[in-house]
């Protein structure tokens, strides 16, 4: 599919000594911070992977500042000004979202001093604190005045954008690499996926814009995926694999539930994530169906379990069989998204592991540069 597959790194040093070669890294890493409270182990490694690159794309002048798009609370955007004093615009869609990321840095900004052991090296001069990072809320889009935002919020020199994205869901993954290609002052882009479900795909009739396929290689083939495969593309099979993620009996009371469903004419009811762990098929069955009026005896529930119950292995099997599909399914879409940064012109792009998939399954990166000014 790759006409250069030199561009798909299995690893992030590879990938760091080939574009910063003669580059030092002298910048402080978190190893010694404990984020207690602020932020989960899987997230701390996160932002510290991205902060890495982050500060290599600063540090070697490619980017004079970074946008993060789906900033969230802005755990990547607050340690890039806090640690590094790196400027940063977070922009996320959610009100709420930007508030809580606010309320976080400011929380963190106080604290900040109390996490770094050697604090000679990090201590933020006063008059920098609350000037580096600004959240604002917009919905992102291909048409986004970016450089209005920027000049709006951001001070100092900001000719070079380096446009972030951590666990992008949805459309905004694809967006993002559009919003690259479209923005001649954006030099970088360093964007992780999320999940897939909600992203829109070709339906032929071109009723919506659609993220897709992305490359004129398979939008030429009329490619497809649909919502099954798109769901099971976030499934972790390293997870799975290590155990941590066995694949368990609620997913087998689901099936089962399934076919109960059918059989009642209840095609599309969404029974939506059951928090709570269910012992038995029973108990599982009435948490699913509370948000239906179906009079259903407890006699009937237990001869469905009966009915199936020796099929547990089997679909235990194809459980997993199943889940062998999903990286080779998450790798079109991300090589769809690196096939389209080639298509127009950016050569230096690249998609690489980042995180360790075990503690962060939505582990890839597209990286990609544009020469600029
Ligand atoms: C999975 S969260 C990741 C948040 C953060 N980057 C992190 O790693 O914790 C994705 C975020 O993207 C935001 N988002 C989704 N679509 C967006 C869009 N088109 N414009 C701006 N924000 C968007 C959501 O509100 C959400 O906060």
């Amino acid at each position: 599919m790759l006409c250069n597959m030199q561009t798909v790194c299995s690893n992030k040093q590879i990938l760091f000594n080939h574009l910063f070669k003669n580059n030092n890294n002298t910048r402080s890493s978190f190893k010694n911070c404990r984020f207690n409270g602020f932020m989960s182990s899987k997230k701390a490694h996160e932002v510290t992977v991205l902060n890495e690159i982050s500060c290599l794309l600063y540090d070697t002048g490619y980017v004079t500042h970074f946008v993060d798009i789906g900033d969230g609370k802005g755990y990547l955007s607050s340690l890039l000004a806090l640690n590094n004093q790196i400027q940063v615009l977070g922009i996320d869609s959610s009100h709420t979202k930007t508030q809580s990321s606010v309320h976080r840095t400011n929380l963190l900004e106080r604290k900040w001093n109390g996490f770094i052991k050697d604090q000679t090296k990090r201590k933020m001069p006063e008059n920098k604190k609350k000037t580096l990072y600004k959240q604002v809320t917009h919905f992102v889009t291909e048409n986004t005045d970016f450089e209005k935002l920027v000049l709006d919020n951001l001070s100092s020199d900001t000719s070079k954008v380096g446009l972030l994205g951590l666990h992008t869901c949805g459309n905004l993954g694809a967006s993002s690499i559009k919003i690259f290609i479209k923005n001649p002052k954006m030099s970088a882009l360093c964007n992780v996926s999320c999940c897939y479900h909600f992203l829109t795909e070709n339906d032929e009739n071109n009723l919506e814009e659609y993220y897709f396929p992305l490359s004129k290689f398979l939008s030429e083939k009329n490619f497809k995926l649909g919502r099954n495969a798109r769901m099971l593309a976030a499934q972790s099979l390293e997870r799975i694999l290590h155990k941590s993620e066995e694949p368990n009996t609620t997913n087998f009371y689901r099936a089962i539930l399934q076919v109960f469903l059918k059989k009642h004419n209840f095609r599309h009811f969404n029974i939506g994530r059951i928090k709570s762990k269910c012992c038995s098929f029973e108990e599982y069955a009435r948490t699913a169906l509370k948000k239906t009026n179906l009079n259903i005896s407890d006699n009937e529930l237990r001869s469905m379990y009966e009915l199936y119950e020796g099929d547990q292995n089997a679909f235990i099997a194809f459980y997993l069989l199943r889940c062998y599909l999903a990286p080779a399914i998450e790798s079109l879409i991300l090589l769809d998204r690196l096939m389209y940064l080639n298509e127009n012109g950016i050569k230096e792009s690249y998609l690489v592991q980042l995180f360790d998939p075990i503690m962060s399954p939505r582990c890839y990166g597209l990286v990609a540069l544009k020469k600029i000014g």
